[in-house]
């Protein structure tokens, strides 16, 4: 049998089910008109995605829980920050699927659950908090070796679902974008361990495209980042079977601010631009500081003349409730 055409065999893979429709692409009209943009500015609505309050993280998880599924784990163990949306979208994934889900969360155990942490409650998983980011890895490894010892068939999801596979769900967002007849020439969203921008270069590259994907940080430096998604770009590639060259990854690392999940002027400006402008909105650790590299990037005119940005909301949204 003569293998699948790249494209084609991402599109083939096995997925949980998990999105919807495609998410809507909208013009942002009134936002364009609040910071005086030349340039015509898209939304890519990954954030009004249905299930379990959305997000990039449900498209890795569609594929990533799917072949959980199929190997027969019965639970699935990730990690994350106290307000993680990933391990949120992989609380409420486990419960449709039917697995048990542990979350190994770093920071303070909160006296009252808000916020994400209080959503996965809601859907069930159990929650491990552990002190800091480098106590995460140690903490899952130890927490399977618990459950297999009684008798469970845990996997571990690494952080972001930022595999190969999981990242192989936003170039299938791609795919989606073009069928829905956009190809923007700037694409602009959060990144933070990488698997979307990786994604959505290895879509890009697949379908030959000259868009420039730009991955604002929401806390990683520019070259450890820019490294992260390369590796796991030529990984989507390796598993489309495509010997096509890694794009280099345009990170920007200045808009972090005084570190992860801390407010800035500019996510505050960002914020409150998007949703008076538009009523959608955007959080401060991750989307609204990729909103704000987007507005100054428009202001200081540094997309060329001409150009289609399209800024691709990556969710976050429950953030905005958290205390
Ligand atoms: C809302 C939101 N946007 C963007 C990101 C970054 O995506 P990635 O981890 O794939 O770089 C995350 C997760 O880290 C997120 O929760």
């Amino acid at each position: 049998m003569t293998p699948l055409p790249p494209r084609e065999r991402l599109r083939s893979l096995k997925r949980a089910s998990l999105l919807g429709a495609p998410t809507p692409i909208d013009r942002l009209e009134r936002f364009e008109k609040a910071i005086a943009s030349p340039y015509p500015i898209f939304i890519k609505r990954d954030d009004a995605i249905p299930f379990g309050f959305g997000g990039n993280k449900v498209r890795k998880l569609d594929l990533v829980m799917a072949e959980a599924v199929q190997e027969g784990f019965d639970s699935v163990i990730t990690c994350g920050g106290v307000q993680s949306n990933h391990c949120r979208a992989t609380a409420a994934a486990a419960t449709r699927l039917g697995l048990r889900c542990h979350l190994v969360l770093s920071g303070e155990a909160p006296a009252t659950l808000s916020g994400n942490t209080r959503l996965d409650d809601v859907f069930g998983a159990t929650l491990h908090f552990v002190a800091g980011r480098l106590d995460r890895a140690p903490a899952m490894t130890s927490l399977g070796a618990s459950l297999r010892a009684e008798g469970g068939k845990p996997t571990i999801i690494p952080l972001g679902a930022s595999t190969p596979l999981g990242a192989s769900g936003l170039a299938l967002g791609i795919f989606e974008m073009i069928d829905q007849g956009h190809r923007p020439d700037v694409i602009i969203h959060a990144s933070s361990s990488g698997g979307t921008q990786a994604g959505l270069l290895a879509g890009i590259t697949l379908e030959g495209l000259k868009t420039r994907v730009i991955g604002i940080s929401a806390d990683e430096s520019e070259t450890a980042l820019r490294r992260t998604v390369e590796g796991l770009e030529r990984g989507v590639l390796d598993l489309a079977g495509s010997d096509a060259d890694v794009t280099r990854a345009e990170v920007m690392d200045r808009f972090v601010g005084d570190g992860y999940g801390l407010e800035t002027d500019g996510s505050r400006e960002a914020l409150n631009l998007l949703a008076r402008a538009e009523a959608i909105l955007v959080d401060h650790t991750y989307t609204a500081k990729a909103l704000a590299g987007l507005i100054a990037l428009v202001r200081d005119r540094s997309i060329a003349p001409g150009s289609t940005i399209l800024f691709w909301h990556t969710g976050g949204q429950v953030g905005v409730l958290a205390r």
